[in-house]
């Protein structure tokens, strides 16, 4: 006889109940075991998004997906470790400067990735881009590249959190993803598994994120930063601004290219702000204290780092990336200042055009995206180039361009004010707030 029953526990989280740690534990080694049937899951899955959990059962189903699987330790390094997690946004490849600069720094950086799935993309995906390189590192293989490197992004391994990877997909088809109980422990079973001393969140909030409160994400901020300092993490969250697309480039190897540029000291403003903000986060807690964190982008030494890292896993960077066939140029309608540009419908839109995937077994077409030639706060022409469409097949822009319907607003009024210029040039800084334990 079983200790519980899937349908009573469904039943007692759709009554608003509380789940037990031993009926939690129960729930997760019998759903990866498939004596939880994916039908049960997903009906308990809903039942937690509508009614929630409280933290001790959020930390409980942390630790229970944490124990599906293996851990990976890095404490014989004779580096410290920090690592960065994103909840996911448009034109998000801060990944790629951010590794290798933290690296040159001497920190060094295991960043397990995924792929992207509907409008966000996937640093894997990004990568890839760039011929021969190699998401795939086993164990052994991560370990030496992070001692003799210093910075490694591969595909998290199938022994990593099992339970938050079956869940996972069957979140993504249920409608169940935007739960903050679920989000977080998805999130950081894996990091807490991948064994990083260090860890910073960047919290997106806006249209683009699945937070679209300044409220929801600070919630989902808090939740995330107790659970890694109940595990021994040392964690932070930043909460960013996700209403309108990071940098100018959205799509495989248009990122990767806006990536090289902020590695060689130039790149957008708010680019360079949230990798320099981001990287000053995680050598602060890796112990380092305050360093001039933009000289390494200045001086070539985290451009060093890029090269090396993407080498050791096959990447060249000798050969031009991918570029789309075909091209759509989008001008302003009238003139005035672009008060708004959805990161949502911009993602959707690049996505549609082939850079993202709609199933999981999709292929991704590497040069397909948007460049953006214009971002909010800044003043336009009529008939000057807003953005280009890229893709490989001519067929897509019709849809693209249907995404992008209402997607932007032009006024003869700046709608945004005069906002204070960040440290980089931009106007306005994207940091939201900073939440630590
Ligand atoms: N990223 C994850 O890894 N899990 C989620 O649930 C959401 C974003």
């Amino acid at each position: 006889m079983s200790a519980f029953s899937a349908v009573e526990l469904i039943i007692a989280k759709r009554e608003r109940g509380e789940l037990s740690t031993a009926a939690i534990n129960w729930l997760v080694e019998n759903y990866v075991a498939g004596k939880v049937a994916d039908e049960q899951m997903s009906a308990m899955a809903m039942a937690i998004l509508l009614n929630g959990m409280n933290r001790r059962e959020i930390h409980d189903l942390t630790t229970a997906m944490i124990a599906s699987g293996e851990r990976l330790d890095f404490a014989g390094l004779a580096w410290p470790t920090a690592d960065k997690h994103s909840t996911g946004g448009v034109g998000d490849k801060i990944t790629l400067p951010l590794a290798p600069l933290v690296a040159s720094f001497g920190v060094a950086v295991p960043q397990l990735s995924g792929r992207g799935l509907g409008h966000t993309g996937g640093t894997l995906d990004k990568l890839e881009s760039i011929r021969g390189w190699r998401a795939a590192l086993s164990n052994d293989e991560m370990h030496r590249q992070l001692a003799e490197v210093g910075a490694v992004i591969c595909a998290a391994g199938s022994g990593l959190a099992p339970a938050d990877r079956k869940l996972y997909a069957l979140r993504d088809v249920t409608g169940t993803v935007e739960s903050i109980a679920l989000i977080s422990s998805s999130i950081m079973s894996k990091k807490i598994a991948e064994g990083t001393g260090s860890l910073v969140l960047d919290v997106k909030v806006g249209t683009g994120a699945f937070m679209k409160t300044v409220e929801r994400a600070r919630e989902l901020a808090q939740t995330l930063v107790a659970l890694g300092q109940d595990a021994g993490v040392k964690t932070t969250a930043l909460l960013t601004d996700m209403n309108t697309p990071l940098g100018l480039k959205i799509g495989n190897a248009l990122e990767v290219e806006e990536s090289i540029e902020v590695l060689q000291g130039g790149g957008p403003a708010d680019v360079i702000e949230l990798t320099v903000e981001l990287a000053a986060e995680m050598l602060r807690l890796a112990g380092l204290g305050e360093v001039d964190v933009r000289a390494n982008l200045n001086n070539g030494k985290a451009h060093d780092k890029w090269a090396e890292m993407i080498q050791a896993q096959g990447g060249d960077l000798s050969v031009p990336l991918p570029q789309a066939r075909e091209s759509h140029v989008v001008v302003a309608p009238s003139t005035g200042y672009l008060n708004r540009l959805d990161a949502l419908q911009v993602g959707v839109a690049a996505w549609r055009l082939g850079a993202g995937r709609a199933r999981k077994e999709d292929a991704v077409q590497f040069g397909a995206g948007i460049t953006l030639h214009a971002k909010p706060g800044e003043q336009v022409t009529a008939g000057q180039p807003l953005m280009t469409l890229f893709t490989d097949e001519a067929a897509r822009f019709d849809a693209g361009l249907a995404s992008l319907e209402g997607a932007f607003d032009i006024a003869a009024n700046n709608a945004l004010g005069e906002r204070p210029a960040n440290r980089f040039g931009g106007s306005g800084s994207i940091v939201i707030d900073r939440i630590e334990g």
